[in-house]
């Protein structure tokens, strides 16, 4: 049977927190802020180790980080820590590593943003079915809504580009571990700084699959977000 057929894989997940959020202007790094009465993190960890198919867990933390352990965490199952590098792909890397001591190169790895704790269950399920008989895999992302210009340096509209076709990326990104930790290994040996998964496994000549997500599943960049993340946590604890 081809090795994208195989039936016993696992699924794992890696959650790089290893960035200082520097947007957010905070004295903590964004994933350490408060939310609804827990940090990002918390709510990130608790949704992404809760999901059923999930195996296990690898949280990448930047070195020195001072916060991960005074975190009060339920007992979750399997979860690891990995050390974070200079860029979020650095940190992903050093993730997958620590996770290729426990797991098989055939192993499922979904990469979720530590920045993105309204992620629905709802989605990651949709996102590991859509992708089960995959030979590459994919990730959530959202078509997208508005006329898309581009300008140049100094703001002015150089085109209207066709938004046909056209998403935006969230993660969990899920692909085998051996493919995507070749792929990264091979994007950074030509120093290329990939800011997400699949544009390493684009370049290693797969074609991800798109899969649509919701909107709510923010990634925390600005103060603002804070507000809108705990509007759309209220609103899926009411739903
Ligand atoms: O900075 P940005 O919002 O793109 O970060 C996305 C995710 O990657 C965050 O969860 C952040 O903690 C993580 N990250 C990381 N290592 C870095 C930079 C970012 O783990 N060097």
């Amino acid at each position: 049977m081809p090795s994208h057929l195989s039936t016993h894989s696992r699924y794992w997940a890696v959650i790089p927190a290893a960035g200082v959020g520097s947007r957010m202007g905070a004295a903590v790094p964004k994933q350490y802020l408060m939310l609804s009465g827990k940090t990002v993190l918390e709510h990130t960890l608790s949704r992404i180790a809760r999901h059923p198919l999930i195996h296990g867990v690898v949280v990448v933390i930047a070195p020195g980080d001072e916060f991960f352990q005074r975190l009060n965490l339920p007992r979750q199952k399997n979860v690891l820590l990995s050390l974070g590098g200079a860029e979020r792909c650095h940190s992903v890397l050093n993730g997958l590593n620590t996770l290729a001591e426990h797991a098989a190169d055939d192993d499922w790895v979904l990469v979720h943003d530590a920045a993105r704790p309204c992620i629905r269950a709802e989605d990651i399920t949709r996102l590991i079915e859509a992708l089960r008989d995959h030979p590459a895999g994919g990730l959530l992302g959202l078509p997208v809504a508005d006329t898309m210009k581009r300008s140049d340096r100094e703001g002015n509209v150089i085109a209207t580009v066709e938004r046909e076709g056209l998403w935006r990326a969230l993660t969990p990104q899920m692909f085998r571990l051996g493919v995507l930790r070749d792929a990264l290994e091979a994007a950074l040996s030509q120093g290329v700084l990939v800011t997400d998964e699949a544009q390493a496994v684009e370049a290693a000549g797969h074609a991800p699959r798109m899969v649509e997500g919701h909107g709510d599943n923010i990634k925390i960049t600005r103060p603002q977000d804070l507000v809108l993340a705990q509007l759309y946590l209220q609103q899926q604890e009411c739903a």
